[in-house]
């Protein structure tokens, strides 16, 4: 399967056959989300994969009881580490190392990226926290399609429940549980925007020039 298909067959899964899902198939999917870009290869993302019944449950009470979450064979809760943000320096070094970013930008990005954490407020480390989670999320959601087991987006959920239930530390913010398992049923497509809706040419708000 290729990525084109895998992002046309792909939906939202509610309903999970109840067979387990195979190790490595799990692995595959950490793999796939491991991969992902992050600004200056910051990888903050962390993940709790989640097959205990009992907290499954527990989980599915703190997201407002979607069924999903109690049904599916596995969990995925999909974090991110606000102090992984702290740790540029490393990252600029090894981005160096690895010729992605040229010897001279240290000396200019370091400070810059510094004198940015040092006044950043914790919603802006949010914001970047969702954007790059949410790019490894999505990678396994494509590639859950390729292997035939379903996902779904869940972001309604008590977050300090959720927290709680997980033993997730004070700089670990929850950014979404996944629900995985092999698929019960066979949505339709769901609705979607028509590609002029969503899209402008050169400028905000301006029509395609011909
Ligand atoms: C950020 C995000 C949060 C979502 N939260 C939930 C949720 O809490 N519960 C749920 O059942 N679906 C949730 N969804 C799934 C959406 O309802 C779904 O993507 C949308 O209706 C389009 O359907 P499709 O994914 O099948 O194309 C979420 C999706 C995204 C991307």
């Amino acid at each position: 399967m290729d990525v084109s298909e895998a992002i046309k067959k792909r939906r939202s899964i509610r309903k999970f056959k109840p067979d387990s899902i195979p190790e490595e198939k799990i692995s595959l999917l950490l793999e796939s989300a491991r991969l992902a870009p992050s600004g200056t290869n910051t990888q903050p993302w962390r993940f709790i994969v989640v097959k205990d019944d009992d907290t499954k449950k527990k989980l599915q009470g703190a997201a407002h009881n979607q069924r999903h979450i109690g049904r599916a064979p596995v969990i995925i809760a999909c974090c991110a580490d606000l102090k992984a943000f702290k740790e540029f320096p490393e990252r600029v070094d090894e981005l160096i190392e690895s010729g992605a970013l040229p010897e001279g930008t240290k000396e200019v990005f370091v400070p810059f990226l510094k004198k940015g954490m040092d006044t950043v407020t914790k919603d802006a480390l949010m914001v970047a926290a969702a954007a790059n989670v949410a790019i490894a999320v999505e990678h396994i959601v494509l590639q859950a399609v390729e292997i035939g087991l379903g996902t779904c987006w869940v972001r309604w959920y008590k977050d300090n429940k959720v927290k709680e239930i997980l033993d997730i530390p004070d700089h670990i913010e929850v950014m979404a549980l996944l629900p995985v398992g092999i698929p019960d049923e066979d949505p339709a497509p769901r609705p979607r925007f028509d590609i002029d809706k969503i899209t402008y040419w050169e400028k905000y708000n301006q029509g395609r020039i011909e």
